[in-house]
């Protein structure tokens, strides 16, 4: 039986299948899986994870009770659930990512959606159903008086399905999203926002990203439940129960991140990128190709700033990495291919013989990455509103002289917003000012500026946000 448990929909690693049904392992992609992959596998956590693509499951059908692990992967503890396809697309597309990932960013086009018919209805009780077989299996697994650390907004009934299965152990959940104020999340039907906010304060500790998001989670447990919230002690009363909110900002392992970025892939990957552009001055961005990246918006400035300063044409390229994310979400698929028209207006405006203003990539390819971290003078992230972004923390640990473009609606921002150039994500012209100041920018302010991004990136490596959790729980 296990002591520590963690939960989430992704887990540290997804499989492809070929046609001839060899099964490749890939590592899995973005803030949860980066912030947890290092620590649960050092400290023996069982990770209990969902399926999500036919190769995932024809690795779990070979697994004895679905643990990877015992299957001869090197995955670290890992018990991966095999749920209905179907029941998993609806929770995971229709519910998580099509409604309460829109919720909390903000992501809607109001006038049209959303809009809760019979079909959700359908769609949420399959959430119920996902979330009832993590918590099935974390009963299973969990020795007496464990800790299990639930993660993410796939997953926010599970607290309080595990709880009444098996009240004996200490459970927590921790959003890597933002939380949107009350008057927003209240979009959501009243019976559903009121079971997703009771189905969290299941959990005896509630840990957000920020203390704003913490805020507007507490404001939403007041407004929507009636629920008596105290701010400064950070504390939730619920129907007899009191459930902790923690704040703990996820950072970066700048030692880890320093060793990964000097291999000799990323090295061959910085010769490549260097040949292609030659010596011009590089703005970076790296994204999933995800609606709340703002991704579009970051291009319309990059053209504004060469509208409005020729004197940088030939001299500036904007590297814009945007690996798939979502594809079977039609939202997400209209949104890739915006950002490729966009590119491609770019490029036929200003596109010379021998100067290509804007390299757009949306493949994944960690390496390159890094690659481009190293060789940047300028890095933009945008997003309309972010748990956090964690490439903003990466950047000024890989980078010797990027200055850093962030939005204020980051996460992020709470802690690197002295020392970068803060912009309105919706203000394009704003964010094209703030490209040329960071790109004309002295030496001597870039190098200060990104020694305390740097310490702030890496003061709460992945580690310690862990332990801090765990500690919350002992209490
Ligand atoms: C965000 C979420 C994670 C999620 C990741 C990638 O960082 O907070 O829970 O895993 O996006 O999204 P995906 O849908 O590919 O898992």
């Amino acid at each position: 039986m296990n002591s520590v448990l963690v939960a989430s929909n992704r887990g540290p690693v997804s499989f492809t299948v070929s046609d001839d049904g060899v099964l490749t392992m890939k590592r899995g992609g973005g803030g949860l899986v980066s912030g947890l992959s290092g620590v649960v596998r050092d400290d023996g956590v069982l990770w209990v994870c969902a399926a999500l693509s036919d190769g995932d499951r024809s690795a779990v059908r070979q697994a004895p009770g679905g643990r990877l692990d015992h299957a001869g992967y090197d995955t670290g503890a890992l018990r991966m659930l095999d749920i209905p396809v179907a029941t998993f697309h609806r929770a995971y597309n229709a519910v998580a990512n099509s409604t309460l990932w829109f919720v909390n960013h903000l992501l809607y086009d109001i006038p049209n959606s959303p809009l809760f018919g019979t079909k959700f209805q359908r769609e949420w009780e399959s959430y119920r159903d996902y979330n009832g077989a993590f918590a099935l299996a974390l009963a299973e697994e969990a020795g007496h008086d464990a800790r299990v650390m639930v993660q993410d907004y796939h997953l926010t009934l599970t607290p309080a399905m595990l709880r009444a299965e098996r009240p004996d152990l200490r459970i927590a959940h921790f959003s890597h999203t933002p939380w949107a104020p009350p008057e927003y999340f209240s979009l959501l039907p009243d019976d559903v926002a009121r079971e997703v906010l009771e189905g969290i304060l299941g959990a005896d500790h509630a840990g957000f990203l920020t203390e704003r998001w913490a805020a507007a989670f507490m404001d939403c447990c007041r407004a929507l439940l009636g629920a008596e919230i105290d701010r400064a002690a950070r504390t939730v009363a619920h129907e007899g129960r009191v459930t902790r909110i923690g704040v703990h900002g996820l950072g970066v392992d700048g030692q880890a991140l320093w060793e990964r970025a000097h291999e000799p892939d990323v090295e061959s990957n910085m010769v490549a990128l260097r040949e292609q552009v030659g010596d011009r001055c590089l703005i970076v961005r790296i994204d999933r190709t995800e609606l709340s990246k703002n991704i579009v918006r970051g291009l319309l400035a990059y053209r504004e700033f060469l509208a409005a300063h020729p004197e940088w044409h030939g001299r500036v390229v904007h590297l814009a990495f945007a690996y798939p994310s979502r594809h079977d979400l039609p939202e997400y698929r209209e949104y890739t291919a915006s950002v490729q028209r966009c590119a491609q207006e770019i490029e036929d405006e200003f596109g010379t013989e021998d100067w290509d203003p804007l390299i757009l990539n949306v493949n994944d390819d960690y390496p390159r990455s890094l690659a481009a971290y190293r060789l940047a003078d300028v890095l933009l992230v945008n997003p309309i509103r972010d748990g956090m972004n964690l490439v903003a923390k990466e950047g000024p640990v890989l980078s010797p002289r990027a200055a850093l473009v962030l939005s204020r609606e980051a996460g992020a921002a709470a802690e690197l917003g002295a020392h970068a150039l803060v912009v309105n994500p919706y203000d394009v012209t704003g964010t094209a000012n703030a490209l040329h100041e960071a790109l004309v920018m002295p030496e001597d302010e870039r190098a200060s500026r990104r020694e305390r991004l740097e310490a702030a990136a890496t003061a709460m490596p992945p580690q310690k946000w862990f332990a801090a959790q765990l500690d919350a729980l002992a209490l």
